[in-house]
């Protein structure tokens, strides 16, 4: 059977980055809370003429410089933040990108699950025409109420992932488990641009579905987990992922280290949630930071509230590493610019779901700004600096 899996991937984050510090310290909280306690350093924070459209956009950028526009047929935007209630912020993206007309292009919502549900119909649509790529792109911004237990796990960033036949970075195996649960853990009613959360709700709804999901894949003839090498999982703070893997451990008996994830961590604890996104981060961060993945088996968990749990595996594959942009993550990290507490307030406060027209200031350095609205539409554009 034609392997497919993951051809490329790439990293978005947004313009500012807030010191998790600097919050700790304004709030009278021990630092080690936020460092230890969550497994979070820093978290990114979009300018006033960035959004969803604009991360996903450019993350999937150099992805079609490297590989081209052709053959694909399908752009799947998954997103927990959607920016219109109607149009797909994929539409947008695909425009900005000049991606073929000959195209479906539609945008999957299900909290943080939703980029998994597009990486999975991805892979059915190319395994039923091989010749076919598809364009997954996943962008969020977890946006949570100011001085709210959520706040230090608020984050913004997009992953892309092109998916094909003979893949250069990761097989997606055939098996997968799944566990669906109606859980008002967390969600954001239509007049929010903050999350509603119950976070230990959301931690216990969390775990016992990766329990649930990790039972299904064994059901269907999923791979055992002494052949399990890698972890992956959802992180909306890193420790939730340690948490994950804990109770993996106690549920099959089987000895789980950290190390079988600790690479994984090296992104979402400096973006924060990326809600959807972030196991994608994960993923890039255990590409580029895990040297000895060649042949090696990853286990994934994605999770999203409300609550779905997938749990299945990918194959890396040999020669992956040629196929890496060395550094290109870690240059994004660093061209972040900081930005005060009392900035930061500012603009948490100033994000509301007006439409009425407006121009937005010029402060992004990312290949794709959001210009404001025009006629009460949304208007992206190009910009000049990369
Ligand atoms: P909190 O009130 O800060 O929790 O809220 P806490 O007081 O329990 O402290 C957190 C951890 O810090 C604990 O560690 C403390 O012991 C530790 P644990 O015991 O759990 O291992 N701690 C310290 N460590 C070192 N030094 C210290 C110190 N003090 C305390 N001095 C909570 C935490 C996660 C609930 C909050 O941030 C929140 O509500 N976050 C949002 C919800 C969330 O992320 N839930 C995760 C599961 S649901 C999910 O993943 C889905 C999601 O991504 C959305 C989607 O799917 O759409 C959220």
């Amino acid at each position: 059977m034609t392997a497919i899996g993951i051809h490329d991937l790439s990293l978005a984050t947004a313009h500012h980055v807030v010191d998790l510090g600097d919050l700790a310290t304004a709030a009278d909280v021990d630092p080690a809370k936020y460092r230890v306690g969550l497994g979070q350093d820093r978290f990114s924070l979009p300018s006033a003429d960035e959004d969803i459209v604009t991360m996903g956009a450019s993350a999937a950028l150099p992805i079609l410089e490297r590989h081209g526009r052709d053959g694909i047929r399908t752009v799947f935007f998954a997103t927990e933040s959607g920016i219109d209630q109607s149009k797909s912020g994929g539409m947008f993206a695909h425009g900005l990108l000049g991606l073929d007309p000959r195209a479906r292009v539609v945008e999957i919502k299900q909290a943080c699950y939703g980029a998994t549900a597009a990486l999975q119909a991805a892979v059915a649509l190319v395994a039923r025409a091989p010749g076919e790529r598809a364009l997954v792109i996943a962008s969020d911004v977890a946006r949570y109420d100011l001085d709210s237990p959520g706040e230090p796990t608020q984050g913004a960033g997009a992953v892309a992932m092109l998916v094909t036949a003979d893949p250069a970075l990761v097989e997606i195996e055939p098996v997968s488990g799944l566990n669906a649960a109606d859980v008002d853990d967390f969600w954001r009613p239509n007049d929010r641009t903050t999350a509603v959360v119950d976070g230990g709700l959301s931690m216990k709804a969390y775990l016992d579905a990766l329990t649930g999901a990790w039972d299904d894949f064994r059901a269907r003839g999923g791979a055992p987990i002494d052949e399990i090498d890698r972890f992956c999982a959802h992180q909306p703070f890193t420790k939730m992922a340690r948490k994950a893997l804990a109770r993996l451990a106690r549920h099959t008996g089987a000895d789980l280290d950290d190390a079988m994830q600790e690479a994984t961590f090296a992104y979402n604890r400096e973006i924060g949630n990326a809600y959807t996104a972030s196991i994608y981060a994960g993923l890039a961060a255990l590409l580029d930071g895990d040297a000895d993945l060649a042949g090696r088996r990853i286990g994934f968990f994605s999770y999203g509230s409300g609550a779905i749990g997938e749990f299945f595996t990918g194959v890396v594959r040999p020669g992956y590493a040629d196929h890496l942009r060395p550094g290109a993550v870690a240059a994004e990290l660093e061209a972040r610019e900081p930005i005060s507490l009392a900035d930061y307030r500012a603009l948490h406060a100033a994000v509301s779901p007006s439409d009425e027209d407006s121009e937005t200031p010029r402060v992004t350095r990312a290949p794709f700004r959001f210009a404001g609205l025009r006629g009460r539409a949304r208007q992206y554009e190009r910009t000049e600096t990369r």
